[in-house]
């Protein structure tokens, strides 16, 4: 019966009724080995491989942008991967179920190619699904790591592989497990902590995100725990938080020591957790760029560490092996494939870079075998992730995109990533946690109502943006005016002048300032210098009313000489969408308990430095954060 309708029915049920596939037997005609299930992932390559063409083959290792893909490419070139790059939205504002199409739509178009191998959908959800309008923003990773929660982290990556899946898309290019070595480089809050064993085990965002290797499973080997899971990507290998002066994709210029006890740990613990994928930098080592660097990707990555998953490239990042980019683009696909990378993030050009490639081959100057290699692990993580068993998105997580209890996951991860770095004037009473019954308030600052600066880059956009109608969420404006007493009057004003201060019977004032949105090298900053007057606002307010002051950044800021006058000093990092998560602990209804990811320098000059360096004499230690009980909300 199932047999006989499968016959008739030809293609439908070919994508959709696996089990009639995986009960019928080997001799059945239309059998294809490597579309059964109940086969072992080894075989089904095996199986596949031999049926695949060079050009079918290059085309899998090919990822393009979904800006320019049609299904027409994806079904032609047998393309393995689309992306949505930063910022890329189907449309403005889209929904769940308007992503979820687009993704469908063209895994309709792969499923439809000669061999029906279907797409991994990528996308930069790195913290929370970011790009999507209404998803639930959580606490960039620099917060998280003053958490000091690895239980925390995994479920934020659960949560996030459901809102993920909630639009189709079964891949996100996350964690960022660098160290950031000098807070001026402009992805510093993409990193955890500068320090490698924070870094380590804030990787347990992996199992949350790809789901927990059973007790009994093979530790070390790529692996996807179920449809409402996505696939992870550790990056940027190797040494991106270490480059000169912070100078984003530049040279990082350590020892081989160095590079392993700094740069590596993360990786071989993500490694054994099963993270299916790895991201390439845009950096040097030493002076040779990453992406063409056969030792550290090849002989080390792939052969001494054992990685069994997929090496992707950066964006553009084979590009960039030349100055400028491109400049000799042959060379750069030579390069970056016999370094080992096995998938390219083309992401525009993709008959410019399969051209290259299998003229390459063709002139046997990369060896057959080295694209075998690479086709080999982009289907092994394709098999066993069950995407040819389940290619398309199941409308059922349609829900789970910004849910209440994500958003409550992530007002918890705001209140545990508050670092507490003064509190109280010299012998007075500490300040914190304030009253909610004070008659008057004052709420100053640029960063007070400001729902894009407090989510901060990749946000909607790539540069993240501007103002309270960005995304959904709440500002750390809205929730003080939740927080306190009804009778309570809040006065908000982001930048009043000193006389108005003064006029006006304030209780406290709380002054909320920092960084405008930034990513990447648009980020990189040689004075880290608080924006939009900060340091004006602060020195107006404190000077005449009792001051708590909440720093809105990605990184330590340029703060010392300021401290004397604030009554209290909170680094809030990047919180995201929750700013309830802030009110929670400055009203004692949770006590402050984070501990500092970074060092707090006091000059500028005296970057790079961190923990554990011969002349460390920082502003605020690694690891400081003032701890206050909870109150009650009293
Ligand atoms: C795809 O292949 C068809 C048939 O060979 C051809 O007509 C069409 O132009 C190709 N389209 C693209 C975008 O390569
Ligand atoms: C994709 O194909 C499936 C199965 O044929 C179909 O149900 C679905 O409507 C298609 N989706 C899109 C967006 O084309
Ligand atoms: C590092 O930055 C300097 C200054 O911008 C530049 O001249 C140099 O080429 C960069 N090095 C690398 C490896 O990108
Ligand atoms: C580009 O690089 C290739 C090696 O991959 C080399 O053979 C060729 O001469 C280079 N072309 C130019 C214009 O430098
Ligand atoms: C690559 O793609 C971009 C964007 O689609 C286009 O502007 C550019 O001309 C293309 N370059 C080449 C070499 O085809
Ligand atoms: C605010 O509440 C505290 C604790 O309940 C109480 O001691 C204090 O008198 C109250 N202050 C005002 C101004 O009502
Ligand atoms: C969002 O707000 C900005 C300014 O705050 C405004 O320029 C833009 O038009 C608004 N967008 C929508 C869709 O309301
Ligand atoms: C100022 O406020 C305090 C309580 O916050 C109150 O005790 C005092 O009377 C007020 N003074 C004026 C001049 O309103
Ligand atoms: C700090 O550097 C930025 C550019 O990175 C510049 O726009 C700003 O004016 C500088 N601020 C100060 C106080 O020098």
């Amino acid at each position: 019966m199932a047999k006989l309708s499968f016959l008739s029915m030809g293609v439908i049920l070919f994508l959709c009724c696996c089990s009639v596939i995986a009960g019928m037997a080997p001799a059945d005609p239309g059998y294809s080995k490597y579309k059964d299930p109940s086969q072992p992932v080894h075989a089904r390559i095996r199986d596949l491989m031999r049926r695949m063409t060079l050009q079918e083959k290059i085309g899998q290792m090919t990822q393009v942008d979904s800006s320019v893909v049609t299904p027409e490419i994806l079904k032609n070139y047998s393309i393995g991967s689309v992306l949505s790059g930063g910022g890329v939205s189907p449309f403005p504002r889209a929904k769940a179920r308007d992503w979820m199409d687009m993704v469908n739509r063209f895994q309709n178009s792969s499923l439809s190619s000669r061999l029906g191998i279907p797409i991994i959908y990528g996308i930069d959800a790195v913290h929370g699904h970011n790009n999507v309008y209404q998803a639930t923003i959580f606490p960039h990773n620099v917060g998280l790591g003053a958490t000091r929660d690895p239980d925390l982290v995994k479920r934020i990556g659960a949560a996030t592989a459901l809102e993920v899946r909630a639009t189709g898309i079964n891949y996100a290019f996350a964690p960022c497990i660098a160290a950031c070595r000098d807070p001026r480089w402009g992805r510093c809050y993409e990193s955890y902590s500068e320090d490698p064993s924070i870094v380590k085990a804030m990787t347990s965002i992996i199992p949350g995100l790809q789901g927990e290797i059973p007790a009994g499973g093979r530790k070390g080997v790529p692996y996807l725990g179920g449809k409402d899971k996505v696939l992870a990507c550790a990056k940027h290998y190797v040494g991106d938080g270490g480059t000169t002066r912070g100078i984003n994709e530049n040279n990082t210029v350590t020892d081989w020591h160095g590079l392993l006890s700094i740069h590596m740990p993360g990786y071989y613990k993500a490694i054994i957790e099963g993270v299916s994928t790895i991201m390439v930098s845009y950096s040097s080592w030493n002076g040779m760029k990453m992406h063409a660097n056969r030792f550290l990707v090849t002989d080390f990555l792939k052969n001494t560490l054992k990685f069994r998953g997929f090496v992707i490239s950066d964006w553009k990042g084979i590009d960039k092996i030349t100055t400028p980019p491109g400049a000799n683009y042959t060379y750069s696909v030579q390069m970056g494939i016999s370094a080992g990378i096995d998938m390219v993030m083309v992401p525009f050009n993709h008959t410019v870079f399969i051209d290259a490639l299998t003229q390459l081959v063709n002139d046997n100057v990369i060896p057959m075998s080295r694209i075998d290699d690479a086709v080999e692990r982009i289907l092994r993580v394709k098999f066993m992730m069950g995407l040819f068993e389940n290619p398309l998105g199941d409308q059922t997580y349609l829900s789970q995109l910004g849910s209440q209890d994500h958003r409550d996951l992530a007002r918890e991860a705001v209140r545990k990533s508050l670092v507490l770095l003064k509190n109280g004037q010299n012998a007075d009473p500490p300040v914190l946690p304030l009253a909610k019954n004070a008659s008057k308030i004052l709420v100053a600052g640029s960063h007070a109502n400001n729902l894009g600066y407090q989510c901060g880059g990749w946000t909607i956009t790539w540069q993240g943006g501007s103002g309270n109608n960005l995304t959904s969420g709440t500002t750390i404006l809205g929730a003080i005016s939740k927080a306190v007493d009804l009778e309570t009057e809040v006065v908000f004003s982001e930048n009043p002048d000193a006389d108005f201060v003064k006029s006006h019977n304030f209780s406290y004032a709380i002054v909320v300032v920092g960084e405008l949105p930034y990513a990447e090298t648009a980020g990189d900053s040689k004075n880290l210098t608080l924006a939009d007057r900060g340091e004006d606002i602060i020195s107006k307010v404190c000077s005449s009313v009792k001051c708590v002051v909440v720093v809105v950044s990605g990184r330590p800021v340029t703060i010392e000489p300021l401290v004397a006058n604030m009554d209290a000093l909170v680094a809030a990092w990047l919180p995201g969408s929750e700013g309830e998560g802030v009110a929670d602990v400055l009203f004692g209804d949770y006590g402050f308990t984070g501990k500092s990811p970074m060092t707090w320098f006091k000059t500028v000059d005296q970057l790079p430095m961190n923990v554990g360096d011969p002349h460390y004499d920082p502003l605020f230690p690694l690891g400081f954060g003032l701890a206050t009980e909870p109150t009650g909300g009293q």
